[in-house]
């Protein structure tokens, strides 16, 4: 949701940076961008609407030279995609250049009241006030002056500032949304997010709410909310820059697809010791966790599928009742929650607005807060009492593939767990069931080999708007994400069901070629879900089911069959969604649709 860059360096061009970066957080947002480069005597500015790649194209060789610059990528949220509402923003007289991440809520009033000192604006965006806040407040100092602009602010900002009297310098702060910053050997650089600067450290400074930093040639130099010094607290980044770039495949999504079998191995690296599943990060004592007697999973998203999976195995085997909730429902709902609740918090990019706010709604009113996310020293990590990182590494496609398979690993882990410390599995058990849960990962390799099937099963949505996904139990649940994945790439409308509802309304839109996906694997309720298919294919339907390997009599019914590996039913959806995703991309592909950075979409969402 927005990224922005910023580098000071002493020789290298600072557009380079701030280019390279804002092409790597093109995922937090593509309606425009623009970079603001200061040459020593002005600040020059170029913005264009749409992709970065529109920006980098439209600035020239001997344009924007200097060597401390800001940059940023937008998702609209106040002001329409425009030139004019493109980021960096500059103040009246042109002095001030501001690139923001966030809302501020309260711009409305402060848009008046300096409209009222004179103020002129130039763009319909709340981030604009920033610029003229700074202007209204500067006195020979930016970092005073920043910090004036935001005590005045409500909302969430990730903020970036240069001053044309102090070339050379950055000012940076934030509330609410994530800025990370580091110390290369070319210069000093900041980003939304580490991959914009991991080319030139891997020493790196997590800002925290209402710190400021002043980025120089030099280094940078860290503050509180009152001004004074701070020493920073440094994180080292293990991860390599490969995560950010397509190793030989079209587009990120194939090669994150493909990143399956490791993800489920690294998540599970580590986490059973022989006889018991290892959790400790939970940091909850054996009795603690016999104590809870309400699980609440709080996510949105393809993270909220996760969680939909997660309840059937910790209520199967924990016998804990559990409840999923959209997150920006739940903080509203006044939901039962007690000192005995565990509050399970999902999201890959640990920064989505609803969740964090979720989360600490929870805590407020005692419940124990657990994280699962995929981004060190992200909110929802810092925020939680405890956390378990999902080992996908860094997701850059839009859609969700890697991180949704750590997520659903790492909660099948923390539903075997409350299973065992509830005594519902011996350890003979638990070993058994670790051991299936980690040959999932050779189970995924082997749809991965196989793509044709998938290719086939595709050509059932040619010229077709609209799709159900149809499955029971945890198929129903492995649908709504495949249905999500369809409709986020490709735009073709699609609705997932639990089977069994069909014929309470939906079927009323099956004619004839209408495409159905069917999560149709070998369970208890398999019959069901075929008599299920039954009554959409007698009505025209073109039937693309997935079933398990050597199921022959699934042909009767299907059009198209996509044949996944045996595994026990409780994994079958770490299994399953690999097809689904694997389909909504070769629809998308055949439609002509960037299934990276589709329409509308960002991958984190850092507003409410
Ligand atoms: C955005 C993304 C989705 C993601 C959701 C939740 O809408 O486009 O792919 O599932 O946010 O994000 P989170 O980072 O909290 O999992």
């Amino acid at each position: 949701m927005c990224g922005i860059v910023g580098f000071v360096g002493k020789s290298k061009q600072a557009k380079d940076v701030l280019l390279e970066g804002l092409t790597r957080l093109e995922y937090r947002g593509y309606d425009s961008a623009g970079i603001a480069v200061s040459d020593g005597d002005r600040i020059n500015v170029v913005r264009r609407l749409g992709k970065v790649r529109r920006l980098v194209e439209s600035i020239g060789e001997t344009d924007c030279l200097g060597t401390c610059g800001i940059g940023h990528t937008r998702w609209a949220t106040h002001g329409a995609p425009s030139e004019r509402n493109a980021h960096p923003h500059m103040s009246c007289a042109d002095e001030i250049a501001v690139v923001h991440n966030g809302i501020i809520e309260n711009f409305a009033e402060l848009r008046e009241e300096l409209e009222g000192k004179g103020h002129v604006f130039s763009s319909d965006t709340d981030t604009e006030v920033a610029a003229h806040l700074v202007e209204e407040a500067y006195d020979g100092d930016l970092l005073t002056a920043v910090r004036y602009a935001t005590s005045r602010m409500i909302g969430a900002y990730g903020l970036a500032v240069m001053c044309k009297e102090e070339p050379g310098r950055i000012v940076v702060t934030r509330k609410d949304s994530p800025i990370v910053l580091g110390v290369g050997e070319e210069g000093s650089y900041l980003g939304s997010d580490i991959v914009a600067l991991i080319d030139a450290t891997r020493d790196v400074v997590i800002l925290e709410d209402e710190q400021y930093a002043v980025m120089t040639a030099d280094g940078i130099d860290y503050f509180d909310r009152e001004g004074a010094p701070i020493e920073p607290e440094i994180t080292h980044i293990d991860w390599t820059l490969d995560a950010a770039e397509k190793g030989g495949y079209p587009d990120f999504m194939l090669k994150e697809i493909h990143e399956q079998p490791r993800v489920v191995r690294d998540t599970l690296a580590g986490r059973f010791s022989g006889t018991e599943i290892t959790i400790d990060e939970l940091s909850l004592t054996r009795t603690e966790l016999n104590f809870i007697d309400r699980v609440y999973i709080i996510a949105c998203g393809t993270s909220y599928h996760a969680g939909l999976i997660a309840k059937d195995l910790i209520e199967g085997w924990a016998r804990i009742p559990t409840e999923v909730e959209v997150a920006s429902e739940f903080r509203y709902r006044n939901p039962i929650i007690t000192p005995t609740t565990l509050v399970v918090a999902v999201s890959q990019s640990g920064e989505t607005a609803d969740t964090l706010a979720a989360i600490r709604d929870a805590r407020i009113k005692g419940a124990k807060v657990f994280g699962i996310t995929n981004v060190i020293g992200s909110r929802v990590a810092r925020e939680s009492d405890g956390v378990i990182y999902t080992k996908a590494n860094k997701e850059i496609s839009v859609a969700s593939t890697k991180s949704f398979t750590g997520q659903v690993v790492s909660l099948t882990l923390l539903a075997m767990l409350l299973a065992r410390s509830r005594g519902k599995f011996n350890q003979n058990q638990t070993r058994i069931l670790f051991s299936e849960l980690a040959d999932c990962a050779d189970a995924i390799e082997q749809v991965l080999q196989d793509t044709e099937q998938i290719k086939d099963a595709a050509s059932v949505f040619e010229g077709r708007e609209s799709a159900f996904f149809i499955g029971r139990g945890m198929g129903a649940a492995t649908c709504y994400e495949g249905a999500l994945k369809l409709k986020e790439i490709s735009y073709v409308h699609a609705e997932a069901y639990a089977a069994g509802e069909m014929k309470h309304g939906p079927i009323a839109l099956i004619d004839e070629g209408f495409p159905v996906v069917a999560v149709a694997t070998q369970s208890p309720i398999y019959d069901k879900v075929v008599s299920n298919l039954k009554e959409s294919e007698s009505r025209g339907a073109s039937i693309v089911a997935v079933a398990t390997e050597g199921d022959t009599s699934i042909c009767d019914v299907a059009d198209k069959v996509i044949y996944i590996p045996k595994v026990r039913d409780a994994f079958m959806p770490i299994v399953a969604s690999v097809p689904l995703q694997l389909l909504a991309r070769e629809v998308a592909v055949a439609r002509g649709c960037d299934v990276d950075q589709p329409r509308n979409l960002a991958k984190s969402v850092t507003v409410e």
